[in-house]
């Protein structure tokens, strides 16, 4: 099996390089095939540097979310992906996205959810004094950070933590929970029943 992986981003891309130095250390029997931004960002230039191919689908060329969503769509497909991961990617997918990609698209977020979806999830999670916080992986449906969970881990709020130190230990977790996610995904190790995830994971 050689799974492969087209990565979504928006920002730094962290963890679009864990993921293809996992594949590089063949820690993941897998291969990021494209790197797709809807802006210009740090983790294209990171992706450029390794030679993945890359490309910026920009929302404000396109008259609407769908229309954007779908010439998304054409680009992720050119690359033939068994899976798509979007990793730090600030956009809502329209339906004609997520629908064509069912079961292949996976969401990367930086709260156990259901708690603290959106776009400032570890601000929420100190603002609301929660002790633990954490991180998910999950396959994606039409609702914003939701959709069968494959995997979670938790992560400590500490005395002092600011959204900056505590987003980059979540970081920290997030670059192996993904690297694990995406081969429980890839090999089959994750079946999806009635809306949720059974996950087998071998050692
Ligand atoms: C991660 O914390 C991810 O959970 C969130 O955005 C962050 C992306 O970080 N959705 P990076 O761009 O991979 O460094």
């Amino acid at each position: 099996m050689c799974g492969r992986i087209a990565v979504l981003v928006s920002g730094s891309g962290s963890n679009m390089v864990a993921l293809a130095d996992a594949c590089t250390r063949g820690e993941l029997a897998a291969e990021v095939v494209a790197v797709l931004g809807d802006r210009d960002c740090p983790a294209l230039a990171r992706a450029a540097r390794r030679a993945i191919p890359t490309r910026t689908v920009a929302p404000s060329r396109y008259p609407s979310r769908s229309d954007w969503s779908a010439a998304l769509l054409d680009e992720v497909l050119a690359h033939d992906p068994d899976l798509v991961v979007s990793a730090g990617f600030m956009r809502v997918l329209a339906p004609v996205f997520v629908e064509a990609l069912a079961g292949r698209l996976v969401n990367l977020h930086p709260s156990l959810l259901p708690a603290f979806p959106g776009a400032h999830a570890v601000h929420d999670a100190l603002a609301a004094g929660v002790a633990v916080t954490g991180s998910t992986v999950h396959f994606v449906d039409n609702e914003v950070d939701h959709g069968p969970i494959i995997l979670q881990e938790p992560v400590p709020v500490l005395p002092g933590d600011t959204e900056a130190t505590l987003h980059e230990r979540i970081k920290q977790l997030e670059h192996g929970l993904l690297v694990r996610a995406c081969r429980v995904v890839l090999s089959g190790e994750v079946r999806l029943s009635d809306g949720r995830t059974l996950v087998e994971e071998r050692a």
